[in-house]
């Protein structure tokens, strides 16, 4: 019998791609991209028989991230590329795996004349007519209400807590960079064991120059202090909550986030600051995505 599922890798996603196609015991396709001369994106599904996705299941794995071949635009209209193109294949069925979603974090409007365009961004997936939708850890799980087909927010914490407890980890404390992390970090505490103490520093962006100030003064003398955010983007929240976890007298600390994006000198100002490790997970492919998606996204497509 023909297998009726198949799956897509999509060009930011090639490696969690196949791990979850491992998992699923499926066939995973790659995709061919280029930038026209115009700079229009251009993607191919890798197959030679159209009549390979018709009547299958087929899952895209595409993360829409900026990295060194593509920028978060681009991402997105390779994955609107391949919604489009498997389903004018015949697919029976579309299920969209974006381990990081971009644009998520502009889901509220900061300043007037702003554009709420999380939200646009989940109206634009849900009109391409899939059928499933999976994403992690995302900014802020309300955009997905956007969605009229089935969208799901996986949680990353335990296997990222997993890791950080086989590494010897003790005496642990989970601080949050702002208040809006509590909620997430006491969930990431809890998968450490009982009464893990959670703790923040207060965090303020300037919303027109970006700018972050943080204060606090928290009792970690001797403690192993994991700071955890959903995204790590220029470095700056990480790397000023590192530097207040060091003042106050913390033992080794790590530095975890599901999106590590790590931008311009991330690695720098956080490792400077005193981290003692950067964790983050496959949903951005570079040198921290020390933990893998691809369990847990599989055992959600079971
Ligand atoms: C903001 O609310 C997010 O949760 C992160 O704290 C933020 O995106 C990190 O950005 P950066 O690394 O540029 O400070």
């Amino acid at each position: 019998m023909k297998e009726k599922k198949i799956l897509i890798a999509g060009p930011a996603s090639q490696i969690l791609g196949v791990k979850i196609a491992q998992e699923l015991e499926i066939e995973a396709i790659s995709t061919e991209v280029k930038l026209f001369p115009d700079g229009e994106n251009y993607l191919r599904i890798n197959i030679e028989d159209e009549t390979l996705i018709a009547g299958k299941e087929v899952i895209i794995v595409q993360s829409t991230a900026l990295s060194s071949n593509g920028n978060q635009n681009s991402r997105l209209m390779e994955l609107f590329m391949m919604i489009d193109s498997v389903k004018r294949m015949g697919a029976t069925k579309i299920i969209v795996v974006a381990p990081y979603l971009a644009y998520a974090r502009q889901d509220k409007i900061f300043r007037p004349g702003e554009s709420q365009f999380a939200n646009v961004i989940f109206r634009m997936i849900n009109s391409m007519g899939i059928d499933e939708f999976y994403t992690v850890d995302i900014h802020a799980p309300k955009v997905m209400e956007e969605c009229s087909c089935k969208a799901v927010n996986i949680d990353s914490m335990k296997i990222l807590a997993d890791y950080i407890t086989a590494k010897g980890a003790k005496d642990i404390v989970v601080v949050a960079p702002d208040k809006g992390a509590v909620e997430r970090s006491k969930v990431f505490a809890s998968h450490f064991g009982e009464n893990i103490p959670v703790d923040f520093f207060k965090k303020e962006r300037d919303v027109e120059t970006g700018e972050i100030t943080m204060e606090g003064n928290l009792n970690l003398k001797n403690k192993d202090v994991v700071i955890a955010d959903d995204i790590i983007a220029t470095g700056g929240t990480m790397a000023t909550a590192i530097k207040l976890a060091r003042k106050s007298g913390a033992n080794k600390i790590y530095a975890v986030a599901t999106h590590a994006l790590l931008l311009g000198q991330a690695k720098f100002k956080i490792l400077k600051a005193g981290a003692d490790e950067i964790i983050g997970t496959d949903a951005i492919d570079n040198e921290v995505s020390k933990v893998s998606l691809a369990k847990i996204v599989a055992d959600y497509l079971k």
